[in-house]
Order: structure tokens, then sequence, then C-alpha cells
């Protein structure tokens, strides 16, 4: 017989957290946290989109999680977005058959958010979104496909912000929202101090503060040969200008790649230009935010978190699916030509940092874990989790 879905009564009271990139672990961790202090049953799946130690491995020990239960180590091997995302699919569908948990929690935006997503989807069990109703508008981005379609088939869409809520609305999706808060403000308020205790970055590094903070990874700014010379030449051009600034770029393994793919090596060996530092823990990222002058990014993650921290952000982009960080004062669109990050730059550096953090109060995992445990106690009895069990029970 070909089963295709778990049926209710087969489902244990258990959540399923899926996790596969070095965000998700980070934002994850807080409801990992809340799903244990509140004893609610639960299992963390790995769907190994991100593999390195120190995009990995590196953020379970930084932020004290426990083992994946189940972790999908073929998935390295995949790297285009289909191959990627089917091998992740079912991977994840052998293990929640296996496990049957009842909800199934995702994160973000990444192909592994999305794999969960879909899985559990057709097997029938709650899919949780957390950070749900994000949107850039801008149709380049494989993350906003996934945001687009997580959205449109989970049902319970955990909103970090009003504006995400509308967007959801605007969309009229089926899913119940509830607007919570980002979870990457738990973990980041929480690990700050952690890290001012036990980093030693700035020491190993012989940093002072005040220095600017680069990251880059996406997709339509490192895989585009022009974008990527050019963000290379204003980072060129802001050594020049602001000779006594350090640019501290720990780099993603997609740009490193990409740089030498592109042949672009040597841009990174100028004298006076970048110091080029591998990927670093959450701890010691935290450490280099925070004693920035100001962080060039093109990171979604870091947007918020600049944001919550208070170090002003420039984002080399032309859009973005944070607005409220710019609205708040905490954040500017660069676009990635020279001059413009350049002028963003000096808009940015030196900003009064008193604007408010609109992402939350740092309750965001108490918020979610307990809708989750509701669910679960209802086995799976919100309203729209009814409908689908008939719709289900009919098929048998
Ligand atoms: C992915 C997400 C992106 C997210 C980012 C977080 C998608 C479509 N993109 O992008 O939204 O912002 O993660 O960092 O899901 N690599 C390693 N080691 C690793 C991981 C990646 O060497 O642990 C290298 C590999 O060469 C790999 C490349 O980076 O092919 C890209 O990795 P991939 O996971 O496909 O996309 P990201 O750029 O990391
Ligand atoms: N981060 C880190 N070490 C680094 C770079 C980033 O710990 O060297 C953390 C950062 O604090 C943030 C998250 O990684 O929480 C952002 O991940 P990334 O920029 O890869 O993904 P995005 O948020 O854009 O999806």
């Amino acid at each position: 017989m070909d089963i295709k879905f778990v049926s209710r009564e087969r489902r244990a009271r258990r959540v399923c957290v899926v996790v596969g990139t070095r965000p998700e672990i980070i934002k994850m961790a807080p409801v990992v946290k809340e799903l244990s202090r509140r004893d609610v049953p639960f299992f963390i799946l790995h769907a190994g989109q991100h593999y390195s130690f120190n995009m990995d491995r590196q953020f379970f020990e930084d932020l004290e999680l426990p083992a994946p239960l189940h972790h999908l180590e073929e998935v390295r091997r995949h790297t285009t977005h289909a191959s990627q995302t089917a091998e992740m699919m079912r991977g994840i569908e052998d293990v929640l058959f296996k496990e049957r948990p009842s909800v199934v929690l995702v994160c973000g935006d990444a192909n592994a958010c999305f794999s969960g997503a879909v899985a559990a989807r057709k097997l029938g069990l709650v899919v949780g979104h957390i950070e749900a109703g994000l949107r850039s508008h801008d149709w380049r981005m494989s993350e906003e496909h996934n945001r687009v379609m997580i959205d449109h088939i989970s049902e319970l869409l955990f909103a970090p912000t009003e504006r995400a809520r509308q967007n959801l609305l605007k969309e009229s999706v089926n899913g119940e929202i509830s607007v919570t808060g980002n979870t990457v403000v738990d973990a980041s308020l929480e690990h700050v101090e952690i890290a001012r205790g036990k980093s030693r970055i700035l020491e190993s590094t012989g940093l002072e503060p005040g220095y600017i903070l680069l990251t880059m990874h996406r997709e339509e700014n490192v895989d585009d040969y022009l974008n990527l010379r050019s963000v290379l030449e204003a980072m060129r051009r802001i050594s020049r200008r602001f000779a006594d600034l350090p640019i501290v770029f720990p780099a993603h393994p997609r740009t490193v790649k990409r740089i030498g793919q592109f042949g672009l090596g040597g841009e990174l060996k100028r004298p006076g230009t970048l110091r080029l530092l591998a990927p670093v823990g959450y701890l010691d990222f935290l450490m280099l935010l925070v004693n920035a002058g100001a962080v060039l990014t093109d990171s979604g993650g870091i947007q918020e978190e600049a944001c919550v921290l208070r170090v002003p952000c420039v984002t080399m982009r032309e859009n973005t699916e944070r607005p409220e960080s710019i609205e708040a004062g905490g954040n500017i669109l660069a676009g990635t030509s020279p001059e413009g990050i350049l002028v963003a730059l000096g808009q940015m550096l030196g900003k009064k940092r008193d604007w408010a953090n609109p992402f939350g109060d740092g309750k965001t995992a108490e918020r979610i874990v307990r809708a989750v445990d509701c669910v679960l106690k209802e086995s799976g009895g919100i309203p729209c989790r009814r409908r689908m069990d008939k719709a289900m029970e009919a098929l048998i």
C-alpha cells in the first residue's frame, strides 16, 4: 500500500525542529531551549545544507544545542538548487515517516527550510514557519521564492513584525498568523553577554574597536562577476578614504569560492585593504559586531542583529525584506556600486546609536513554543488543521 501521509492517530506528541544552514541554527536555538525548558518533546533534524565545521558544528557548540537526532550527511554532494532541495526533501520525508512528529518547525527562507516545509506538508503534518511574512519583492532571489511558497503551505505563521503580518494578509495565506517578534533578538541578546565573557577574537586579531565589519554571500551579489568586482572595488576605495579603519571580512565559503573562480583574489591581497578571516563562530561574530564602527553586509540576519545591538548597518543590496531596520534608523540600502557603498558608509559611520529595536523583546521563542504546545495538546486542533484532517480522512 502506498501511504502518502501520516494520519492523526499515528502522530506522536512531538515536535521536529528542522535546521540546515548557519542562520537557521542560530535562530532556532532559542526555540530549542524553550522546548527543553517547557518539557515539550522534540528532536532536531539537520538537513545538512551547511556542513563545514565553521558553518555548522561550531554553532551547536557556541549555542550549547543538543546534537541532531537525524543528520542528512549526503546533502553536501548536491550543489544546485533543485538537486540540493530534492535530496533534503527525500531525507526529511524518511525521517518524518519514521518519527511521526505532530508539528514540524522551520525557520527563514533557505532551501533547507523550504524542503522541510514541503516534506511535512505533503505528509499532512502541521508546519510552523518561524520568520513568516518577510518579502523583498525581488524575484531574482531564491530566498524570496522559498518564503512565498513556505508561507502558503504553513499552518502556523510566526510573523516577526506587524509589517510581516500585513504581507501575509495581502496574500491571503491559509495559516494562522501571530506576531511574535524574531528569535534573532532572543539569540543575540542572550549570547552577546556570554560573548563578552568568553570571546577572545579582538585579542587574537589585535583589532581595536571601531573597524568596519564586512560580510557578503548573497547569490545575486557573489555569483555575479560584475557585482562581486564592484563590491571589492568599493572596499579598495573605503580603505583609501578611511585609511585608519581596517575592514574585517569573515568570508562565507561561497564568496571565497567565487573570488577564486572569477580570478579576483588579487583584490584581497592589496596592502591596506581587507583583513580576510574564515567564518567565525557566533560568540566571536557578536563580539566583532558590537565593536564595529559599522557593518557592511548583504546578510538578512546581520541586518537584524545590527539593528538590535545598535551597530550602524549598510546593506549592499537594492532592497531588503527587513525594511523595519531602515525605518528605525539603523540600516541603509547602498546597492553594490562603489559610490553607493562609500556614500552610505559615510552617512552611517558615527551615527547616533539611539534607534528602537523593531524586531521584538527577546521573548519570541516563548510565544512560539506556547502556541506549538497548545497545538500538540489539542492534537493539531487549530481550525485549519481540522479542515485539513477532514480532507485527509476523506482521502483514505
Ligand atoms: C544559503 C541560503 C541563504 C542563506 C545562507 C546562509 C539558499 C538558497 N541559500 O546560501 O539564503 O543566507 O545559506 O549562510 O538556501 N559551502 C561550504 N560549506 C558549508 C556550506 C556551503 O563550503 O558548510 C559552500 C559550498 O561551496 C556550497 C556554497 O558554499 O556550494 C553555497 O552553499 P549553499 O548552502 O548552497 O548556499 P549559501 O550561499 O550558503
Ligand atoms: N555569523 C556568524 N559568523 C560569521 C558570519 C555570520 O556567526 O562569520 C552569524 C550572524 O551573527 C548571523 C548569521 O550568522 O546571526 C547570519 O548568517 P548569514 O549571513 O550566513 O545568513 P542570512 O542571515 O543572510 O540568511
